[in-house]
């Protein structure tokens, strides 16, 4: 299937992933559950969320965010913090769970990793993230990526710096957010910055932002050659995303409308699986932000999105999808 340049194996360390198209970490999404329909879906790769690395020394068995299952690999699994000595051991955890990939978090912009001095704030002290970055080379032989942001804020870019420091460390693939930690997800991701780390390392590098169709993921690879492409929020309850940009990828055809039956059955089978993970109570609540996605434009939509917004079990959800599945047949 591979018959395209733009879809190609990717290589990373000696770990070949069959596709270059990849799932992002997302907080409070990428769960196993999640990562398994991307994975069905043709994902090359997929990401956990992102797991702090001091915290797993108090607590090395945080119990949804690293439950990992066996069909899903290769997966990467990543780490933020800002203290070096806990990166060893966590990933040596890391290892132990099954990481096939280890992958350090240098573009979060949420303020409660701000405080820690982790995540995006590592852009602001390239020695730190050499040292951590160094830390976790020797303590592992495992595949190594760093994911990063284009700088701090529009008045300090560093992104060149900032790719050349995760190289020289050791670092096996480098993910290019380009958007600055100031930015959050305003304003648009500047492709041009793939583009200039492409030209700056011989890792391979990973393009990430924006991507929310296969023509602009396509169009991400042909401006900045990027060697994969990480889709995250376009994915949120559209898991078939991944096999849409495959297949573009392969044939230029596009399947876009996805049948509202098929939209139900698998907005029902996520919701059941994860009901078996976390138990109903909270895989309901956490259910809703899917299945406004999963029903994204359909008729009534704002009344249906009312509706899944409170969702609370199972059999209610059963009448609510029969209710959209009666509506929207008439
Ligand atoms: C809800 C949410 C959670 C995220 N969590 C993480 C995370 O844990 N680790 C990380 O590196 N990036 C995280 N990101 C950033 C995404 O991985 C990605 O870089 C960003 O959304 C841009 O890609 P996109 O335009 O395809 O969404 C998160 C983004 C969102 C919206």
């Amino acid at each position: 299937m591979l018959d395209s340049p733009m879809l190609t194996m990717l290589k990373i360390k000696d770990l070949e992933l069959k596709n270059n198209i990849i799932s992002a970490p997302l907080a409070g999404i990428s769960d196993r559950i999640y990562r398994s329909f991307a994975k069905k879906y043709g994902a090359g790769l997929v990401c956990s969320e992102m797991i702090s690395a001091t915290a797993l020394k108090y607590n090395p068995n945080p119990r949804y965010i690293v439950s990992v299952s066996a069909h899903e690999h290769p997966i990467s699994m990543q780490l933020f913090g800002s203290n070096p000595e806990d990166f060893e051991q966590a990933v040596k955890y890391m290892e132990k769970l099954g990481a096939d990939i280890i992958d350090l978090n240098a573009g979060c912009p949420v303020p409660k990793v701000m405080k820690q001095q982790a995540g995006a704030h590592l852009l602001k002290t390239p020695r730190l993230l050499a040292t951590i970055i160094a830390t976790m080379r020797k303590a592992t032989t495992l595949p190594l990526t760093v994911k990063i942001r284009s700088g701090w804020d529009n008045s300090s870019i560093n992104i060149a710096q900032i790719a050349k420091i995760v190289e020289n460390e050791g670092a096996d693939a480098i993910t290019v957010h380009p958007r600055t930690r100031s930015q959050g997800y305003a304003g648009t991701a500047n492709w041009e910055l793939i583009k200039l780390v492409k030209e700056t390392v011989t890792i391979p590098v990973i393009g990430n932002g924006d991507i929310t169709s296969p023509e602009n993921a396509l169009n991400m690879i042909n401006e900045t050659g990027c060697d994969g492409i990480m889709i995250g929020r376009a994915a949120i309850g559209n898991p078939w995303i991944f096999h849409d940009i495959i297949s573009y990828l392969t044939t230029k055809l596009i399947d876009r409308e996805k049948p509202l039956a098929q939209r139900i059955e698998v907005a029902l089978d996520h919701a059941q699986k994860l009901i078996e993970f976390k138990g109903e109570s909270t895989a309901l609540k956490e259910m809703r932000k899917f299945l406004i996605r999963y029903f994204r434009g359909i008729s009534n939509a704002s009344y249906y999105r009312t509706k899944l917004s409170y969702v609370s079990d199972l059999k209610e959800l059963i009448n609510i999808l029969d209710e959209i599945k009666n509506q929207q047949l008439e």
